[in-house]
């Protein structure tokens, strides 16, 4: 039998990675390269989409050239990237009209209150699965739309497409302004905010209420099924799959059946529960969000916590104080003391997510005494992490009743044990991490390799999985109230801050 290999692109927050998998689901080779991040004002982060593009073609090539292989060598290129991340661009030209502006971005704020209007946080729940928060893709087409001088007009005559990261690779891979597919997958449509849960198709009202002609909407389409083939340096091969990152990194880490959850620690930590064939309601601050969907089959929803701020914490720490120098530093220094010294970081930097979903959080340092050193606080960083998973699993539990009994970690954080032992110590169950933790990649390699017959089956896949570590939990319950009771006079000291 020849092998035959698949291609992931991730677009992610911070960089651009390209993974080659061969069909047992291991890599052959990475490469990945960072991008700018463009901050214009405080709570305001950007994307220089032309950039991320090149470097998307840069680590294509690089990872073809590690593997040794030819682009004609593939069976299949799978998509997956930074969600909620929105961009507009002209169709005849190709060209952005504006930096695509980040996840992170908080300048749809007063605008997200505006559209709640009396019905408040909540009005598109019901359809969406999302409350109203600057998060989402939706409000961030409609400031486009209104600030970009002239952009509306366009965009009702057509002459603009509105993508999500997925949309902007799909299009350009597969010809661009000379034919490119505009499409996107169903669990990045789920993160617009247009997007009808039920129907899968972008809803009416919604688009009405955030003004947002349906003109530059792509299709939206299955997470596993062939979208074109690849023009350029990966000409003739299928682009087979498009997942949102945290929803490929279920895929990958083979949650497939109900009550399956993962935690995928990377710039934010996202943890997403499978709930099956039907969308489950929140009432406890958790996102209703698509799974994937594999060709015509039923769809398999979610319930997320979104937490904004995890590793980045720790780039802050590094590259805003100076305290260490690499981000793996940390381990060894937060370790170099016995607890956190009465400190708690609660990082507040784009409002707080899940479950609170408050715009006007603000980060805050809390229990400072003259004893604290900078190896406490190290711990602190680290600890902001799983206190804020706690958090989320304590509302997956009262919203779906199910008890996570272990949790499947990944991601670049999970390589910190110290943290890895913290968070089974605040859960009180064990976590445990797959020999491949590059999940996302390999769930959108995956997706992809299943749309192309490279494997058959979801029972296929889940013969790859493998645990590599596990983390047992050691913290005695007491010790874990009196903390998790801290924590949270923490998170109330980051409310209603102006700016
Ligand atoms: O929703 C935001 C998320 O998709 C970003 O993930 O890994 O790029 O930080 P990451």
């Amino acid at each position: 039998m020849t092998d035959r290999y698949v291609a992931a692109i991730d677009q992610g927050t911070t960089s651009s990675r390209c993974i080659v998998f061969d069909q047992r689901g291991g890599i052959v080779s990475v490469d990945q390269l960072e991008h700018r991040q463009i901050f214009p004002k405080p709570g305001w982060v950007e994307h220089d989409a032309t950039e991320l593009w090149t470097k998307v073609c840069s680590v294509v090539a690089g990872a073809l050239e590690r593997a040794g292989l030819r682009p004609d060598q593939l069976s299949a290129i799978g998509i997956t990237n930074q969600r909620e991340t929105t961009l507009l661009w002209d169709r005849a030209t190709g060209e952005p009209v504006h930096n695509a502006i980040v996840w992170q971005d908080t300048r749809t704020s007063a605008l997200c209150t505006e559209l709640g209007g009396d019905d408040g946080q909540d009005r598109f729940r019901d359809r969406t699965g999302l409350p109203l928060a600057s998060y989402f893709a939706g409000p961030k087409v409609a400031w486009l739309l209104d600030n970009v001088p002239g952009l509306r007009r366009r965009a009702e005559n057509g002459e603009i497409a509105f993508g999500t990261i997925d949309s902007w690779l799909i299009w350009n891979l597969t010809g661009g302004t000379d034919g490119g597919r505009h499409v996107t997958d169903v669990t990045n449509a789920s993160r617009t905010m247009l997007m009808n849960l039920e129907s899968l198709e972008w809803d009416q009202s919604v688009l009405d209420a955030m003004r947002v002609p349906a003109a530059v909407l792509p299709e939206i389409r299955s997470s596993s099924e062939v979208y074109g083939t690849a023009v350029g340096q990966l000409a003739g091969v299928p682009v087979a799959s498009a997942l949102g990152d945290q929803q490929a990194a279920v895929f990958g880490q083979t949650c497939y059946g109900v009550g399956e959850a993962k935690n995928t620690y990377g710039t934010g930590s996202f943890l997403l529960l499978n709930t099956g064939n039907r969308p489950v309601p929140s009432k406890n601050g958790l996102l209703t969000t698509m799974g994937y969907r594999l060709g015509d089959e039923p769809p398999v929803y979610c319930l997320e916590g979104s937490i904004a701020i995890t590793g980045a914490l720790v780039q802050w720490f590094r590259d805003q104080l100076g305290i260490i120098d690499d981000a793996a530093e940390i381990e060894a220094l937060a370790a170099s003391v016995e607890d956190n010294g009465g400190a708690y970081i609660v990082p507040a930097f784009s409002g707080l997510f899940a479950p609170y979903w408050r715009s006007d959080a603000r980060g805050v340092v809390t229990g400072l005494t003259r004893y604290v050193t900078k190896a406490h606080l190290a711990r602190a960083v680290l600890e902001a992490t799983s206190w804020q998973t706690r958090e989320v699993v304590d509302a997956m539990y009262q919203d779906s009743g199910v008890e996570i009994t272990t949790l499947k970690v990944d991601g670049g954080m999970t390589a910190n044990g110290l943290l890895m032992q913290h968070q089974a110590d605040v859960l009180g169950v064990p976590v445990i991490r797959p020999v491949v933790a590059e999940t996302t990649c390999l769930g959108a390699a995956y997706a992809a390799g299943l749309a192309t017959g490279v494997w058959s089956s979801l029972d296929e896949l889940r013969a790859h999985w493998r645990q590599d570590a596990e983390w047992t939990p050691r913290m005695d319950e007491q010790e874990r109230a009196r903390e998790y009771a801290n924590w949270h006079k923490a998170v109330e000291r980051s409310f209603g801050w102006e700016r």
